[in-house]
């Protein structure tokens, strides 16, 4: 699994290291249990894992925008075992819809939508999930679960090929946006469209290869697991996902959009 790292300049001198939550794994965190998050998906890159997505509509997976690295994209639906030795079900992926102006994570707008080469067979195994709607918000305090293949240290040179999954609790956005300052005092703000949770007051977040994957309150996806600091060693500054809700009418858009 491969660790974005982001160099934001701030000042003109100033450089500071961020590292997406590419892959970013979970940290004391436990294997997902068999009937949860069977709308998980391992969004590969040559067949390796590289970041966390998830079944939104039979064809449609959504995972990080900063997911988007170099090679040939599939999608592993259907299992929370992604030993390679198995038998995968393994997806094409038709068409990838991403925000114009996705630069990097301290930008924002880290999302993109995966349409599959076919539409997933759904059943025990395998479902779907519902996201959050643009009325809807979630308050700051609300226990919420991510899951991921991601790093469970720091650390660790790879992934794990079970799901692991923990709770976080989302953070207040002013917050949220201290806390970054204060650790990193030339970062002046973070990107709009934003949730925080996990890796702040709680030894529990994201880590390397998490990326992509979902932060769902209440059996609804909030957000994507975006970036996070350097390091997976909690409590630190808060965990940065996308927030979900400011972009689902343009996922309708997208879904809607008929072949060209
Ligand atoms: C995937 O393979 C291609 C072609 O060999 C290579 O250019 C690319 O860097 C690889 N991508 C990753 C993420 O390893």
């Amino acid at each position: 699994m491969r660790t974005l790292t982001v160099i934001v300049f701030a000042a003109a001198v100033t450089t500071l290291q961020i590292s997406a939550v590419i892959g970013d794994a979970i940290v004391n965190g436990r294997k997902a249990s068999k009937n949860t998050f069977q709308y998980m998906a391992s969004v590969q890159v040559n067949k390796t894992h590289e970041c966390g997505g998830f079944l939104i509509s039979p064809k449609y997976v959504l995972t990080a925008a900063h997911c988007d690295t170099r090679g040939h994209m599939t999608v592993v639906l259907g299992d929370h075992d992604i030993n390679q030795r198995r038998n995968l079900q393994r997806y094409e992926v038709a068409r990838k819809f991403k925000l114009k102006p996705f630069t990097s994570v301290i930008e924002g707008n880290d999302i993109m939508l995966l349409k599959l080469d076919r539409k997933a067979v759904l059943g025990k195994k395998l479902k779907t999930v519902d996201i959050i709607d643009e009325r809807r918000r979630v308050k700051s305090g609300t226990e919420c679960l991510v899951a991921g293949w991601g790093k469970t240290k720091e650390s660790d040179t790879e992934g794990v090929n079970e799901l692991q999954a923990v709770k976080v609790s989302t953070v207040d956005i002013d917050e949220c946006k201290k806390a970054w300052r204060k650790k990193y005092k030339k970062i002046k703000t973070l990107p709009p469209n934003i949730i925080c949770a996990g890796g702040y007051k709680q030894n529990t977040g994201a880590c390397k290869g998490d990326s992509g994957g979902p932060l769902v309150c209440n059996s609804v996806v909030v957000g994507i697991v975006s970036f996070r600091s350097s390091t997976c060693k909690y409590p630190d500054v808060p965990n940065v996902y996308t927030d979900i809700s400011k972009y689902s009418r343009w996922i309708r858009a997208m879904m809607n959009e008929r072949e060209t």
